[in-house]
């Protein structure tokens, strides 16, 4: 069974990785090659931490002992070397991804199960300095950003790893509340970023396109198909409206809309102009004057009731 976590790369996603296995009783060491990041990663979990509670979704009692799990290590053979499970999330370079599985090979033991949070990156391409028996205990596993929110982890299973390997795995993200997907096939974005994908294609095509303001094409999508799909996915909403329907709409619609294999030409514009979104104040909406602090914890708040009124929360 797995119990102790380590977790590479503390940044966007890796200290959201940690908190999620601190939530819930794992020892979790946290490594990054910078101590500032490791200081930031802190006040953010910190931050993240008292934010659940102000909103009973922890007891306030929980907050410190949450933190005293996360282990914080700049030496790599000490964050790792009595894991059961070391996630890397360290930034999206194949080089920097195989050389860091290869030094883990070398200083975990040989019962630990490494796994990538990549995004894009070849599993068989990160594993060529990994000998046989590791490459039998290594994985994909796919967060979505927050992590300590966000319930999904996409899995693969491409054929590397025994099944009774994977199922460990997947009764350790069972045990954490979170939803895995199994991936099949190696493609880029597995299944969750090429959905998603699909849809901003069309969203920013139609602002691109003038057919309506941002504000009414977000409230087409969260109040339209995005509604249903929190509980109710694509392909049963398919089977509940009959697939007869699906494809003669399909047939007078896809025509008709955008199937570009390139970034929009109006998102790529504003990136040029440097309206990257609430980082820089302004992206589709203007977020001058605002505080950027507040609306991040907004959005958090939202994700947080959300996962309460969730179905699946456990
Ligand atoms: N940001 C997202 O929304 C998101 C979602 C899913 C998956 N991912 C993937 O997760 C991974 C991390 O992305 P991120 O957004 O957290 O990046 P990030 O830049 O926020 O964090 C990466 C961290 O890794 C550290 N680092 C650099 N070299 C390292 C090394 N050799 N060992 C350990 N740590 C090292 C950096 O100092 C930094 O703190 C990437 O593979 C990315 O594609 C990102």
């Amino acid at each position: 069974m797995i119990k102790t976590i380590g977790v590479l790369g503390a940044g966007t996603m890796g200290h959201g990785i940690a908190l999620s296995f601190a939530l819930h009783g794992h020892d979790v060491t946290l490594y990054d090659t910078e101590p500032g990041a490791l200081a930031h990663a802190r006040e953010q979990i910190a931050e993240e931490l008292a934010l659940l509670a102000e909103e009973d979704f922890i007891a306030p009692a929980d907050v410190p002992a949450t933190l005293a799990r996360i282990v914080p290590r700049t030496d790599l053979g000490a964050a790792v070397r009595d894991r059961d499970y070391v996630i890397e999330a360290a930034p999206e370079k194949l080089e920097l991804k195989q050389r860091l599985l290869g030094q883990l090979d070398a200083l975990c033991p040989a019962h630990t199960i490494l796994a990538s949070n990549t995004s894009s990156l070849p599993l068989a391409a990160m594993m060529t300095l990994l000998d046989d028996s590791r490459k039998q205990r290594t994985i994909v596993n796919h967060w979505y950003n927050p992590g300590h929110l966000m319930p999904i982890v996409e899995l693969s299973f491409f054929g590397n790893m025994p099944a009774q390997i994977y199922k460990e795995v997947e009764d350790l993200y069972a045990s954490i509340g979170k939803q895995t997907v199994k991936v099949l096939k190696d493609v880029p974005g597995l299944v969750a970023n090429r959905i998603q994908q699909g849809v901003a294609r069309e969203v920013f095509s139609l602002i691109e396109n003038g057919v309506a303001e941002p504000a009414d094409i977000d409230k087409a999508l969260k109040f339209g198909p995005a509604f249903r799909y929190a509980t109710t996915g694509q392909l049963e909403v398919a089977d509940f409206g009959g697939l007869d329907i699906w494809c003669v709409v399909g047939d007078n619609l896809l025509k008709d809309m955008d199937n570009s294999p390139r970034a929009n030409a109006l998102l790529r514009r504003k990136v040029q102009e440097g309206r990257l979104g609430v980082k820089s104040g302004a992206g589709f909406y203007d977020y001058s004057g605002k505080d950027l602090g507040e609306i991040r914890r907004t959005f958090m708040r939202k994700l947080i009731h959300q996962l309460k009124a969730s179905e699946y929360y456990a």
